[in-house]
């Protein structure tokens, strides 16, 4: 009888269990899209974030120019790690503009700021932000960034409104995200991301799509406007 009893206690914990478990999964693909959310890049990958051979593979100097930057602009730079677009950008907008450089790990921030201070650039502000909130000042920025990082996002509908909320009316915001459409760019599977998923899921929290560029080598750049939320 006791045997019995603890047994069915067994079953009902482990089902409990697998329910959880369950939850927890499906929290990790974005309910618009099904897509499979990808596990955040540690502090062990900040070499590779600085790799020379990057300026071939990505051509970040060319993304620069087409997304277009004016000195003055007002930047935001979510996600940017060991601030490898950073320091490009700060040079871009230039001392009468500033970019805000956003990252949830205190490790990846520590190594921006040394970066920065390196080429002696002054008109860069760092903030360790939190996994659903980058932080940022209400309706100051113009330009919104983010490398290879939309894809990371563990709560990309909240960051999503958050950042609209971060954005001057006419602002931009602008991801890069390795294409999932081409089998020959050679990065997993969850860190990329189709021009439709990132439509879909961006346009639900309130952006509109305006401009895909995908003549880099290996990213779209895809360029949103804040527009109307959409009633699903
Ligand atoms: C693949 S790295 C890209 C770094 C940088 N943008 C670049 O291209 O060199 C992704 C970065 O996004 C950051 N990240 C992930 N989720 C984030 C979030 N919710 N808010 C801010 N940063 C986040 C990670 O900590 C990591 O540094």
């Amino acid at each position: 009888m006791i045997m019995k009893l603890f047994l069915s206690r067994m079953q009902s914990a482990t089902a409990a269990l697998l329910l959880a478990s369950s939850l927890l999964l499906s929290q990790q693909r974005h309910p618009a899209t099904n897509r499979p959310i990808a596990d955040v890049m540690g502090f062990g990958g900040a070499p590779w974030l600085e790799r020379p051979e990057r300026e071939q593979e990505e051509a970040p100097q060319r993304a620069l120019e087409l997304i277009g930057i004016e000195p003055g602009t007002v930047i935001a730079d979510v996600g940017a790690g060991t601030g490898y677009f950073t320091r490009r950008l700060a040079k871009r907008t230039g001392p009468t503009g500033k970019v805000y450089a956003v990252d949830i790990q205190p490790r990846m921030i520590e190594a921006l700021k040394k970066s920065v201070a390196r080429e002696n650039l002054t008109n860069v502000e760092a903030i360790v932000s939190k996994e659903d909130d980058p932080m940022l000042p209400r309706g100051e920025i113009d330009l919104i960034l983010m490398v290879d990082v939309y894809h990371e996002f563990a709560y990309p509908q909240l960051m999503l409104r958050k950042l609209r909320e971060a954005l001057k009316p006419e602002g931009r915001l602008v991801l890069l995200e390795f294409k999932k459409e081409d089998p020959a760019v050679p990065i997993r599977f969850e860190h990329k991301m189709s021009i439709e998923e990132a439509r879909v899921e961006v346009e639900a929290e309130g952006f509109k799509l305006v401009k895909v560029i995908s003549s880099l080598p290996r990213q779209h750049i895809l360029i949103f406007k804040p527009g109307a939320r959409k009633v699903n």
